[in-house]
């Protein structure tokens, strides 16, 4: 076929999940709760009731899993370690059962000829830790270091890539301010000081698996494309405020050692005479970077909007004056989601231009979308726009790597179908689609797709 587009030699493809989204097993062999636990278990947070308790069962089913990813012909997977699992209770003794589980994962992906790359924390926090301040304390990051020399001493010889943070604005901002996601909470100055003690968490990580002696570190951002609702002065002013709390909040500190200078605009009250920051921070959280991890599936688009709370005790870090609203004339995805590749196109290339050589090389560590689809008469999966989606977003990727982005590596969200946090199993990001009924596994033809763009690369298959 010849209308796939063509990347460079040694360019990574991939498929990615996580694991509270897929493993199940929640009980077994000593995993301790975590947030998640919690969250989805308290009534009425998660639609239809899902929790992660059984998910995808990946955790006794993972040699199928890998099959499917050595028939994709995957160069690389993407997975999270679940913290709960080695540090069952968030401190004190490492569950030897916890390591085994991805130790055994790692050595069936090795032998399938894949490259593991592993995520240290896709949102599934002790709750024991949460019990103790959480995010918004700053123990919570030496505990995520610990943790994290606990499962480097094991895996960093079999692991080559290492992502010690997914999506930081997830966790502390659905998390702590909008309540979204565990735990729930919305609060201002809670949820600013999680911002920050998940970058510090993430600092001294990086020393660890340094240490370690891992061959690449990275972090995975969601970074945000912002769009104006009109070109008036004050949606302009609001697009400034949507990009530090989504992206400036992070991007500033790891690659410029600095704070946001639009943070006092953005955050008032909430972010003057703050406390939780310390001197060295920004040098422990700006140590270089083998690679950035970014996560894009659709842009905001973003309106000026009043305060909603004008006391800053009752403020929560995302009020931030801005409202979003539609995008419109393009299709969305069954999230609601605007399908459009061109901003993904220019997401990365303003980030470029943005940070120049400052910025390491990029990996794309999720892209897909949610589709309404079923399993037809003939037993196949027509995912025709989850294919477009992925076709017009690999091209859209080529593009900024054609205006001189550095980009390494794809990775496809989702390997399989699984629990959409707050949308429990409603939503289906897999190209592969799981029955949850009997686990059966079904490629769809987004699968079949992929496994063909990528045998189609100049020099392989
Ligand atoms: C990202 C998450 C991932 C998945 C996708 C759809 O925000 O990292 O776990 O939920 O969105």
């Amino acid at each position: 076929m010849t209308d796939f587009p063509a990347f460079p030699p040694g360019f990574v493809f991939g498929a990615a999940t996580a694991s509270y989204q897929i493993e199940g097993a929640a009980r077994e062999d000593g995993r301790g709760p975590s947030i998640w636990d919690t969250y989805s278990h308290t009534p009425g947070l998660v639609a239809g009731g899902d929790t992660g308790d059984v998910a995808c069962d990946h955790y006794h089913r993972y040699p199928q899993d890998v099959a499917l990813l050595r028939d994709l012909g995957v160069d690389s997977y993407r997975f999270s370690i679940a913290w709960p699992r080695i540090v069952p209770d968030g401190s004190g003794p490492v569950n030897p059962k916890g390591l085994d589980f991805y130790s055994r994962l790692v050595d069936e992906l090795l032998a399938a000829g894949i490259e593991p790359a592993a995520t240290l924390y896709h949102w599934d926090l002790p709750q024991a830790l949460e019990d103790r301040g959480g995010w918004r304390v700053r123990a919570t990051a030496e505990r995520f270091a610990e943790y994290t020399a606990a499962v480097a001493a094991h895996l960093s010889d079999r692991v080559p890539r290492w992502i010690t943070l997914n999506e930081p604005w997830c966790s502390a901002f659905l998390g702590y301010s909008i309540g979204r996601h565990a735990p729930g909470a919305r609060e201002g100055r809670g949820a600013l000081a999680a911002a920050h003690h998940l970058l510090v968490g993430h600092g001294l990580a990086v020393r660890e698996l340094r240490a370690a002696g891992v061959r690449e570190v990275g972090i995975t951002l969601n970074l945000d494309r912002n769009l104006p609702a009109t070109g008036s002065a004050a949606d302009l002013a609001a697009v400034v405020r949507a990009d530090t709390q989504h992206n400036l909040v992070w991007t500033e500190p790891l690659l410029a050692g600095r704070y946001p200078d639009t943070e006092e605009d953005t955050w008032g009250e909430l972010i003057t005479g703050q406390d939780f920051r310390r001197d060295g921070d920004l040098e422990l959280i700006s140590q270089p970077l083998d690679f950035l991890g970014v996560n894009y599936y659709r842009p905001i688009v973003v309106a000026d909007a009043p305060l909603r709370e004008a006391d800053p005790a009752l403020r929560t870090a995302t009020d931030n004056r801005y409202a979003e609203t539609r995008l419109p004339g393009v299709r969305h995805t069954a999230m609601d989601w605007p399908v459009a590749p061109d901003t993904f196109t220019d997401l990365l290339v303003s980030l470029k231009r943005q940070y120049g050589r400052a910025l390491p090389p990029v990996h794309i560590t999720e892209n897909g979308s949610a589709e309404n689809d079923a399993v037809s008469a003939d037993g196949a999966v027509h995912d025709d726009d989850r294919v477009a989606y992925l076709r017009d977003h690999l091209a859209a990727l080529r593009a900024a790597m054609d205006a001189g982005v550095d980009v390494r590596g794809y990775y496809v969200w989702s390997l399989l179908d699984n629990f959409e946090w707050a949308f429990g199993y409603d939503r289906r990001f897999g190209i592969v689609r799981v029955d949850y009924d009997t686990q059966r596994r079904t490629p769809k033809d987004s699968y079949h797709w992929y496994r063909k763009m990528i045998a189609a690369q100049p020099g392989r298959g």
